[in-house]
């Protein structure tokens, strides 16, 4: 059966199905995710089957308030009290100790730990409170793409696999939440996103990033990053934005007569975009925020419109702040190959 789009007037009917223990994809300001009640383990195993995900990969729960993550949580902490305060609704997932038995092991993986997301949508919010229930909602893509930053992506990926699409427009942030483990004495970024390490510590003090994005030989310690993410179907490389090597590769791939795509700022674009054969703009030039945001669309945009590209030529960041984000998500991308 075809997938529903719902709007935002349709809250009431997409709440029902969730209930229902249907699956419905749902707007974040960082991707779309795909919602199911938290508490119904057959809804929360219909969400592995629809995206292909291997189930010893946790999702994260979303709630609309403070007082739904509460009866989860074995011990809420000063610290996570100080963080939801600063950064929820928002960005950031918390991996929580959970209360034994309180949430099911579809959700957690089978581990003492589940992450817990208030997003800055009032949709979802208003999704969450009208359904009742806590939310899982892993990215609303199928497993191995691109995360969905609209309601035309996840019906790209998940057509005929869930019930409906909530749409709200394509997401602000465009990149994954921050995950944070806050089940240790230091708290550990596990995932980088755009509230950056140094934001955190302004508000709790020290924290570390998980040795596997200091060290890329490192296994993760969330199951979600040991898996190749975010890639396209065409052959991706990156571009050292501070190298300026655009004209070399693009002669390089030209001479192996291959079609060519670049993602870029709107200033490299104008340089090279008559030697090319498709282009997507990330936006203005040192914008990281413009970047992240147009990253996944235009990773989709090159393999779906124009799919007899051999190689799409993408543009790097600097890793500091959120450009750490961007590039994590890059890199996996490119299978971390630079031209
Ligand atoms: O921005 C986001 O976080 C989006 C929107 C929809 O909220 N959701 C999202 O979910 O990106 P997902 O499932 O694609 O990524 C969640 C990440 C995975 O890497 C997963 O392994 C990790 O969080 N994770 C979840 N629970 C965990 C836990 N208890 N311990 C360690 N990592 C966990
Ligand atoms: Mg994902």
């Amino acid at each position: 059966m075809d997938t529903k789009f719902f709007t935002p007037n349709q809250i009431d009917q997409a709440a029902q199905a969730i209930r229902k223990g249907e699956l419905i994809a749902f707007p974040t300001e960082t991707v779309y995710g795909l919602g199911a009640d938290a508490t119904n383990e057959a809804a929360v195993k219909k969400v592995y089957l629809a995206k292909g995900r291997p189930s010893d990969n946790p999702l994260i729960v979303h709630i609309d308030s403070l007082e739904r993550v509460i009866p989860f949580v074995d011990n809420f902490s000063g610290k996570m009290a100080k963080l939801a305060e600063h950064f929820w609704p928002g960005p950031l997932t918390m991996v929580l100790p959970v209360k034994k038995g309180s949430i099911s092991a579809s959700v957690t993986g089978g581990l003492s730990t589940a992450g817990f997301r208030m997003p800055n949508n009032t949709v979802t919010r208003q999704l969450i409170a009208k359904a009742g229930v806590p939310i899982v909602g892993p990215s609303a893509n199928s497993s191995g793409k691109p995360s969905p930053t609209t309601a035309s992506h996840v019906y790209h990926d998940l057509n005929g696999k869930i019930e409906g699409i909530l749409d709200d427009g394509p997401a602000t942030v465009g990149l994954e939440s921050t995950v944070i483990d806050l089940s240790g004495d230091i708290p550990l970024i596990l995932r980088p996103g755009v509230i950056t390490k140094s934001q955190i510590e302004a508000v709790v003090g020290k924290v570390e990033y998980d040795q596997h994005l200091v060290k890329e030989s490192e296994t993760p310690k969330s199951p979600g990053m040991k898996y190749k993410h975010y890639s396209p179907d065409v052959e991706v490389q990156m571009i050292d934005a501070k190298k300026e090597n655009w004209q070399e590769a693009i002669r390089y791939a030209k001479n192996q007569n291959k079609l060519i795509g670049l993602i870029a700022d709107a200033s490299i674009l104008k340089r090279f975009q008559t030697q090319v054969d498709a282009t997507y703009s990330l936006g203005e030039e040192h914008q990281m925020d413009q970047a992240m945001q147009h990253l996944f669309a235009g990773l989709r945009a090159l393999d779906e419109k124009v799919p007899q590209l051999d190689i799409v030529y993408v543009q790097t960041f600097s890793e500091e702040e959120s450009g750490l984000a961007y590039m994590n998500r890059l890199k996996k991308a490119a299978a971390q190959n630079f031209f």
